[in-house]
């Protein structure tokens, strides 16, 4: 089989780490990242970390508004897809590099593939979730994380082509694991304890371009009793600056501020919270399956079992709810398993030959 897949946001090349390597044990796999991160600390570390292959084509769209950038990313895709001719166009997630991708398959020859299918909001005002619910009714395979995300899918009419897989960023989490702890060495370097911080990210549009909602997490951050260590996403870097909070996060002595930080250390740095406060949909699921009670900075999430499950609780952007939320010790229940045993991509992949053998 002859996979055309396509990555361009950080937490896409996490995701295709897993697949890609099962993937090329039997399979053609043509690799292709359309620029939308660039940074070195936003890209280029997670393929030299990762050992990911180098992109067969990078495609250079950058940053942009959503339609130029969504467009750009069509125009050039296209081209390629024409020139490969895939049997198959695997897209993750809920970017506009996972919608343009869609598009562009969904108009030519070769099937879909969605990793990731089935995760709902019920927030239309999120771009993630018009990408997401697009690339799912475009998709001929749809790989879902969990029943429900299979469930929901179904309630919506698709039932052809799907798979329960599990999560992928499970099967990420489970290999760097063991490497994180001995090769990492950023608690050393940020002079901090396992057990004795608070990691923070902050990405979200709904957050970052909200001056109420920005500072409502600024004031809460920073009203925390444990040093908060804060990989800050380009984005939110800019929000911080243009709205003036910047320099309140960096002149508050309980908060470090940081680049954002390779995968050995990001996963080395959730393992050893004493918890996490952040509104990026992977992180929430790490936390999770590294033992983190989490602390969600949006008023929904997509991964809902972590917060049925107990172990991750809705906060919004409000400061003082923040603050309760980050002084709340109550003991963390029982974990169940979600989301799979650690071998979704093994099993994304045996749904593939299963395609290409049909
Ligand atoms: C994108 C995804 C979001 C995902 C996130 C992961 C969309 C609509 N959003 O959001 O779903 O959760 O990636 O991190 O696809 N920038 C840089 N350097 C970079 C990349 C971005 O400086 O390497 C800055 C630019 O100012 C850019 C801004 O960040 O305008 C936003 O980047 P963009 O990729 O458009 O959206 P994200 O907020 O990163
Ligand atoms: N991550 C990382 N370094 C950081 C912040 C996050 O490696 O400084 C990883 C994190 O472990 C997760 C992914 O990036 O696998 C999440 O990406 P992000 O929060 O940007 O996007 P989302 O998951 O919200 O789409």
């Amino acid at each position: 089989l002859k996979v055309l897949s396509v990555v361009g946001a950080r937490p896409q090349f996490i995701k295709a780490f897993p697949v890609s390597d099962a993937l090329r044990r039997d399979h053609d796999e043509v690799l292709v990242h359309t620029g939308q991160h660039y940074d070195e600390s936003m890209s280029g570390v997670f393929f030299d970390e990762l050992a990911i292959p180098e992109p067969d084509y990078n495609l250079g769209v950058g940053s942009g508004g959503h339609a130029a950038q969504t467009a750009e990313m069509m125009t050039r895709l296209d081209g390629v897809v024409a020139d490969e001719a895939p049997d198959v166009v695997l897209v993750y997630g809920d970017t506009n590099s996972t919608l343009a991708a869609a598009l562009v398959a969904a108009k030519r020859d070769p099937a879909l593939a969605h990793v990731e299918a089935g995760l709902r909001s019920h927030n239309w005002a999120m771009p993630e979730e018009v990408n997401r619910v697009l690339t799912d009714h475009c998709s001929d395979l749809l790989f879902a994380p969990s029943e429900s995300a299979a469930e929901t899918l179904a309630a919506e009419g698709i039932r052809n082509g799907v798979s329960v897989t599990g999560d992928v960023q499970y099967d990420a989490v489970l290999r760097v694991r063991e490497a994180a702890r001995e090769r990492s060495s950023i608690l050393d370097d940020l002079d901090l304890r396992d057990g004795e911080y608070v990691l923070a990210t902050v990405h979200r549009a709904a957050n970052t371009d909200d001056r109420d909602r920005l500072g409502g997490i600024v004031e809460g951050l920073a009203s925390s009793e444990l040093p908060v260590v804060f990989p800050v996403h380009p984005r939110t870097e800019g929000a911080l600056e243009a709205s003036g909070l910047w320099s309140r996060l960096a002149d508050a002595e309980n908060v470090v501020l940081v680049e954002p930080v390779g995968y050995l250390d990001f996963v080395r740095l959730l393992d050893g919270a004493e918890r996490v406060a952040t509104d990026s949909g992977g992180v929430q699921k790490e936390a999770f399956y590294l033992d983190t009670r989490c602390l969600t900075l949006r008023d929904e999430t997509e991964w809902t079992e972590t917060v049925d499950a107990g172990w991750n609780v809705l906060v919004g952007a409000d400061a003082a709810a923040i603050r309760a939320a980050l002084a709340d010790d109550d003991p963390l229940p029982e974990k169940p398993s979600l989301y799979g045993d650690g071998s979704a991509a093994e099993r994304i992949v045996a749904a593939l030959s299963e395609y290409g053998d049909a």
